[in-house]
């Protein structure tokens, strides 16, 4: 058996929490591959949003395994906020959920040094949700980090005090205030309550699991944009969001990947710093945040928002080897009377049909193409054939670009907004 992944295309808050949910009975396991608590995963259904941090979104299905891979970082603070509001809807948290030994902790002081790093930076911050999780990967590839496997060490709150001492050395640097002493305890009762949960050497599980015939859906966080090797540098988070990023992330070698699901939002949307060529400073902009209701699943700030961006679509397909698109938010642009869609960019007079080294550099103009809208009210179709025409256009015109056929359209939050293409004519 081989595993299938899901990730996202564009700068997170594609949607990949609901597709998941919505995927999860095809799938014995769903792991968690990267990133932290800066990712927010919302799923809707019987009329109840959840948001998950850390948690896989398979975790309301009952006959499915959620397994917190190595390549993800870990605040227990948060993990045990989350397995908390689990409980009360029943969920049976300390038998579907397993965490792997070799996933890195973030400690109080990783989320102090990641407030005093973005305060240094003033205008020049990343936007991070301060989670800590670049200070966290920093540990981990110095080699300093501290991992799940140690908390049932006999020593482990004297390497957690070497650590911290180290942290408080590095934080003496900033100008930065903080009182580390009511966050620690907090911190320390989460990890004495993360010791009830199933600790597993994950890799093994999850390649036994491939040899008995199991089936895993791998989830991604964050989005390819945000790829700390291909996304927009320096404005990115400190993991590999990539279709890799599964493969280090849970252990699972490259050949056995079948399946790399592409969710990409109908629009674009980007929240923290740094470049997004198709943002929109308008009214039109305004009218996309207002009725795709975008703001942080995280942090509750206002998401960025534009038009799609063909080029770094296909720079992220490209770099993910993505075999099917799925695409949210189709709803959100009944409101517009006609669509734009980035096909090249404009820079000094020159016109490019690829993602740029910097995409971030003065005078970069989207070049668009401007389709017909449609008006009809998506959110209560559940066919295909339902789809308005000027709909279908604008997906064919996307699989033509792409060369990948769209295999799903999501049409609104809740898990039953959701059409499956049956047969593909890309
Ligand atoms: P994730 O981080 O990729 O899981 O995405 P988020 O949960 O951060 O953001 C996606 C937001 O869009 C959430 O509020 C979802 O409930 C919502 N959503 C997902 N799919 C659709 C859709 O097709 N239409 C609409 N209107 N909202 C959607
Ligand atoms: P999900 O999984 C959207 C962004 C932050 C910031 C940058 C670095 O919900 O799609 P970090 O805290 O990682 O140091 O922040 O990355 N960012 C996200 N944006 N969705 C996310 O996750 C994100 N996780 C981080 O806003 O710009
Ligand atoms: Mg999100």
């Amino acid at each position: 058996m081989k595993a299938d992944v899901l990730l996202g295309l564009q700068w997170g808050d594609e949607g990949k929490g609901k597709i998941v949910d919505v995927l999860t009975p095809n799938y014995e396991i769903i792991a968690r591959f990267q990133g932290g608590p800066n990712a927010g995963h919302t799923l809707e259904f019987n009329g109840i949003k959840h948001v998950l941090h850390t948690i896989p979104s398979g975790v309301f299905r009952d006959t499915t395994m959620n397994v917190i891979g190595n390549g993800v970082v870990i605040d227990p603070i948060i993990l045990k906020k989350e397995i908390e509001a689990l409980l009360q809807y029943d969920v049976p948290v300390f038998k579907n959920i397993l965490i792997s030994r070799k996933a890195h902790l973030i400690l109080p002081t990783h989320r102090i040094l990641d407030a005093a790093n973005e305060h240094q930076k003033g205008k020049m911050k990343i936007g991070s949700t301060l989670k800590g999780i670049g200070p966290t990967y920093m540990d981990k590839t110095g080699r300093n980090g501290l991992r799940i496997g140690d908390v049932l060490k006999p020593n482990f709150r004297e390497i957690y005090d070497q650590l911290v001492s180290k942290h408080e050395h590095m934080l003496a640097q900033f100008d930065f205030d903080y009182d580390l002493a009511p966050m620690q305890q907090e911190w320390l009762e989460s990890i004495e309550f993360l010791k009830k949960m199933t600790i597993i050497d994950s890799e093994h599980y999850l390649n036994n699991a491939l040899n008995s015939g199991k089936s895993i859906l791998a989830e991604g966080a964050q989005g390819s944009l945000l790829d700390i090797d291909f996304g927009t540098y320096p404005y990115v988070t400190s993991s590999n969001t990539l279709c890799s990023g599964a493969c280090s992330g849970l252990g699972i070698a490259p050949n056995r990947i079948q399946e790399v699901f592409g969710i990409f939002k109908a629009y674009c949307t980007r929240v923290g710093s740094g470049p997004f060529p198709t943002e929109l400073h308008d009214d039109t902009g305004e009218m996309m945040r207002k009725v795709g209701h975008e703001f942080g699943a995280t942090t509750g700030r206002p998401r960025r928002c534009g038009w799609l961006d063909l080029p770094a679509l296909k720079y992220a397909i490209m770099i993910n080897g993505v075999t099917q698109l799925l695409m949210t938010k189709a709803d959100v642009l009944s409101v517009f009377e006609s669509i734009k869609v980035c096909t090249a960019y404009e820079i000094n007079g020159e016109v490019i049909d690829y993602f740029p080294y910097d995409v971030n550099i003065e005078g970069i103009k989207p070049v668009y193409k401007e389709i017909p809208g449609w008006s009809e009210d998506l959110t209560a179709m559940n066919q295909w054939e339902q789809l308005p025409p000027e709909l279908i256009d604008y997906i064919a015109f996307i699989e033509h670009e792409t060369g990948v056929p769209v295999r799903v359209v999501s049409v609104g939050p809740d898990r039953s907004q959701t059409i499956l293409r049956e047969t593909v004519s890309a």
